[in-house]
């Protein structure tokens, strides 16, 4: 099949003040100063809209963690378990503040690291960042315990006072993707501070540029040296040795599912406390009654928001089969029109996927596809030239043992399927997966689609529409999803320990 791209024609130009920026190696940040790597180790960036180099950073590896660790253990030990909630709190709102102050530049940096469309990173990434810290610096000031009434049944007749404190567990490391580099951070870092603990963070070493730009705002908004601290690096090294570290209390990672179990593993060893966010293979059904155009408009967008890098992406459609024609031609004929360029093009509105190897991965799941017998109505194939983009494609006639319907993705590719009824069969078909994050439910009946929505197996299930995020709404797995959820007051708990306090009175 030959692609006609529809791509962008202008030139990608990065903001001067960006440039200059990344004209010196990007150093890493260990208790509230900015340093080299031990090892003097630096590692490239490259812009996945062309494959060339944009920057040097800083390759943090085991004595950087280790530096930072400690770091962080004084921190937790020091000024920030000192500082009142309210101050925190107060603290927390500010990095909020600065990131919409310096929101154009950040999504410009995310545009160009990541290679999502600038608007779309500052409607989406950094609009969202901002609000996770606005939200989670309320919360600073009410964590609250409980006092208990107890029968203590060994001491009859005496009298207590018993009641609960929350505190902060301690040093956490936390390792995040390159799907949404700042938001990633946001969704980790607020909510570990809103607690009172300290952080190592290890960013992706596809997309660490946003996160270090966000580590100078946080110390801008006078969050103490060494509370937070941000190593850039590789998985295999710096990521591994974080999350072994026995300075380590808890470790927060979101990633594949493969790398989730490494976590579990080295994390075993201490028994440190562990919080996943991992891949998903998202079921969005489109019952027979739905409003046709509207779910054209939301499968699009479910499947193809961040260029499908999305572990919530809507990735298997379902669609009832008197609909099942339109709707499938519908998205493909929006898929033929979305166009492709560079993130920092204003007319671009799907970027490159982030990385060469990223594009192997997609563009070897089109060929599996193809190879089983699966058939693309739209795309099916990576385009040539440089810069790692894949046409927006739909696959039909697929098999449910089929890998491209088996497996998370990660691009640009939906796989889609007709069904008869609102029976038994399709809700066994929709939670046929081993993962269970999100799903979609499109139909004009809503006690029809909460039915439905009550018996999926997924931690977030939006009815007639995809992707609403909100910082007080908790996200999480079911199944080999993860462990624990992001956001909301249910975030808290995988930051907090509980101490029980009882004291004799009489
Ligand atoms: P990954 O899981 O390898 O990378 C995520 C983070 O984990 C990065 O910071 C990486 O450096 C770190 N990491 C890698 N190996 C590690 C180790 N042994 N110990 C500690 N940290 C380690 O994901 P990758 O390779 O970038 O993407 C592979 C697939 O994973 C994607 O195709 C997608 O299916 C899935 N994925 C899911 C994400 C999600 O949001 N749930 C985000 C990114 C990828
Ligand atoms: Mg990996």
């Amino acid at each position: 099949m030959t692609i006609r791209p529809n791509i962008s024609t202008t030139k990608a130009v990065t903001p001067p003040a960006i440039r200059e920026w990344l004209s010196t190696v990007r150093p890493m940040l260990i208790d509230g100063k900015w340093v080299a790597a031990q090892s003097g180790k630096t590692f490239e960036v490259f812009d996945p809209a062309t494959g060339d180099t944009i920057a040097h950073v800083a390759e943090g590896d085991k004595a950087d963690v280790d530096l930072a660790v400690k770091a962080a253990r004084r921190a937790f030990e020091g000024p920030w378990s000192r500082m009142t909630p309210s101050e925190r709190g107060r603290i927390i709102h500010r990095i909020g503040d600065l990131i919409l102050h310096n929101a154009d530049e950040l999504a410009a940096i995310e545009a160009l690291d990541n290679g999502k469309p600038k608007a779309v990173a500052k409607a989406a990434d950094v609009t969202l960042s901002a609000d996770m810290f606005h939200y989670m610096s309320g919360w600073a000031s009410k964590i609250e315990g409980k006092t208990i009434p107890i029968s203590a049944l060994t001491a009859p007749g005496a009298e207590f006072v018993s009641m609960t404190r929350m505190e902060p567990i301690g040093v956490v490391g936390q390792i995040i993707p390159w799907n949404f580099p700042l938001l990633m951070a946001a969704w980790k870092l607020a909510p570990a501070l809103t607690t009172g603990c300290t952080v190592v963070l290890k960013v992706a070493e596809e997309t660490p540029l946003s996160a270090l730009r966000l580590g100078e705002l946080i110390l801008e908004a006078g969050v103490p040296a060494g509370v937070v601290n941000i190593v850039p690096g590789f998985g295999a090294t710096a990521g591994a040795a974080l999350a072994e570290h026995p300075g380590v209390d808890k470790v927060a990672f979101t990633g594949s599912t493969e790398v989730g179990r490494l976590i579990v593993q080295a994390a075993s060893r201490d028994l440190k406390k562990v919080s996943l966010e991992l891949g998903g293979k998202s079921p969005n059904i489109v019952l027979g009654d739905a409003d046709p155009e509207l779910a054209i408009a939301g499968a699009t967008s479910a499947i193809f928001f961040n260029q499908g890098q999305c572990c919530n992406a809507g990735s298997r459609l379902f669609v009832q089969r008197n609909l099942f024609d339109k709707v499938v031609d519908g998205v493909a004929a929006r898929a033929d029109k979305i166009r492709l360029g560079p993130g920092l093009n204003e007319d671009t509105e799907m970027g490159p996927l982030v990385s060469r190897v990223q594009y192997d991965r997609v563009t070897g799941y089109l060929a599996s596809g193809r190879q089983e017998g699966a058939r693309a109505i739209c795309g099916g194939e990576g385009l040539a030239g440089s810069g790692y983009f894949v046409a927006p494609t739909v696959l039909v006639e697929t098999k449910p043992e089929m890998k491209v319907v088996r497996e998370e993705i990660f691009g640009p590719v939906l796989v889609a399927s007709p069904f008869n009824e609102v029976d038994d069969a399709l809700i066994a078909e929709a939670n046929n997966t081993i993962y269970g994050l999100a799903a979609g439910v499109w139909s004009g009946d809503m006690a029809r689609a909460l039915r439905v929505a009550n018996r999926l197996r997924a931690g977030t299930v939006w009815i007639n529409c995809y992707h609403v995020f909100d910082a007080a709404l908790p996200f999480g797995g079911y199944k080999q999803s993860g462990w624990g959820r992001e956001m909301g007051q249910a975030v808290l708990s995988n930051y907090l320990e509980t101490k029980a306090i009882t004291s004799r009175i009489g």
